[in-house]
């Protein structure tokens, strides 16, 4: 097989780095270890920012989003059992966040690779990537149906998350890696109830942190502080509940409770690596970076990377170098920023596992100090909803 751009990984990163590089006219396959029904299932991230819907409708694949998207203008922070909300007509300039499922966007982005008759190759097994750091041209191998395959290709982009293997391919020596894995983990269900919010609740807890996101006028998607290790036998669906109830209480609200549909442990970790391109390979999303969900940053970051990565690679395959050789430093200066912010909301709003008294305290004092200063809420509220894509 020979391509332009092997790509490694069906997540959002991939999908819409090939949906981009094909609307520019430049071939690319898809590689993916799950099934497609795996991926069109999986429930993670909800939020989008205003930057990635926009691309996601101007280049084409935003028609059902459109239909079946829920539009955001504000968050509430909500603690000592009182609610504050964050007004983003009034502090984002007219920004919005915008609520339509991972899950969503990827079946979407699937369908119409499938309609346009473009390659992608799911439960691949075994998957390398060779000869990437000169002049030779690179190859991707991996295991199809039980046959050996070869892909040869221009450049390789590393989408395949986390527990990829493109990043670990790159020589240790040349990258430098940033890491924290914080000491407490989130519990995420999804229910089949109503949502009992408008907007996301983002609640401050002395038993720890809790997030009430919605899906649809039906459907809610819960989050729950729990301690890293925990598993979920221990959480049968009425302790989930109680506990929900107790960290969003509110004299006069009521959380509703229905089935769950869904439920899941989510470790939480910053990690940034540097630089995010070494030889032909370019490594896009949770590949090279990794944010706690608190700030809705992630999926959000790893289409900005693939926005500046696909004219880098159609000038490369022009002969210019310049925007490939920008490329890690565009990317990595929105990473930090959207670094910084999840772990600012992080650890402003989850209770440390041994009990501190003083972080408790300045916990609080910074959450009324942003509710009560515009130029604090200003700051919440420009970071949320998302800076401008490339
Ligand atoms: P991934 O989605 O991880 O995709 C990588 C793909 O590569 C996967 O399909 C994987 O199966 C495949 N793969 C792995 N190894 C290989 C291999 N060797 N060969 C081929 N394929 C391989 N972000 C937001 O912006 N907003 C939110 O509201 C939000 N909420 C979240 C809530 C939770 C509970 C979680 C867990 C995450 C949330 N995120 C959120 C983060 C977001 O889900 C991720 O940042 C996003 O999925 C990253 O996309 P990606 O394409 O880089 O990586
Ligand atoms: C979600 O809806 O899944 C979601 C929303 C906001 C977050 C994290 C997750 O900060």
């Amino acid at each position: 097989m020979r391509t332009q751009i092997g790509i490694v990984g069906a997540g959002p990163a991939g999908l819409v780095l090939a949906h981009l590089l094909h609307l520019r006219g430049i071939e690319s396959i898809v590689l993916e270890t799950r099934s497609r029904k795996y991926i069109e299932e999986r429930v993670r991230a909800g939020l989008l920012e205003q930057g990635t819907v926009d691309l996601l409708i101007e280049t084409g694949v935003g028609e059902r989003l459109k239909r079946e998207c829920l539009t955001h203008h504000g968050i509430e922070l909500r603690f000592n059992r009182r609610g504050h909300r964050i007004d983003f007509d009034d502090l984002a300039g007219g920004k919005t966040v915008t609520i339509y499922a991972q899950q969503e966007v990827i079946k979407d982005l699937v369908a119409a690779r499938l309609a346009a008759n473009l390659p992608i190759l799911f439960d691949v097994e075994d998957v390398t990537v060779h000869d990437f750091d000169g002049g030779a041209s690179p190859s991707i191998r991996f295991r199809s149906a039980g046959k050996e395959e070869v892909i040869h290709c221009d450049y390789i982009a590393g989408c395949d998350g986390f527990h990829g293997i493109c990043r670990p391919a790159i020589p240790a020596s040349v990258l430098t890696t940033w890491g924290r894995d914080y000491p407490y983990a989130w519990l995420g269900i999804l229910a089949d109830v109503p949502p009992s919010t408008d907007e996301l609740i983002y609640a401050h807890h002395g038993d720890g942190f809790a997030l009430h996101s919605l899906r649809s006028p039906a459907v809610s998607r819960l989050y729950l502080q729990v301690d890293n290790g925990e598993q979920l036998a221990a959480w049968p669906d009425e302790r989930i509940w109680a506990e929900l109830s107790r960290r969003f209480e509110l004299p006069g609200w009521t959380l509703e409770q229905g089935p769950v549909l869904d439920k899941s442990i989510t470790p939480m970790r910053s990690f940034v690596c540097a630089p995010m391109r070494y030889g032909r390979l370019f490594l896009a999303g949770d590949a090279a970076h990794i944010v706690p969900p608190t700030g809705a940053k992630g999926l959000n970051l790893a289409l900005a990377d693939v926005a500046v990565l696909a004219p880098a690679l159609d000038a490369l395959l022009h002969g210019d170098d310049k925007l490939a050789a920008s490329y890690s430093a565009t990317c990595l200066e929105r990473v930090w920023r959207s670094t910084h912010f999840s772990w600012w909301m992080t650890t402003m709003l989850h209770r440390a596992p041994t009990a501190d008294p003083l972080a408790t305290q300045l916990q609080l004092a910074q959450l009324r100090y942003v509710v009560a200063s515009r130029a604090a809420a200003t700051t919440l509220a420009e970071n949320y909803t998302g800076f401008a894509m490339h």
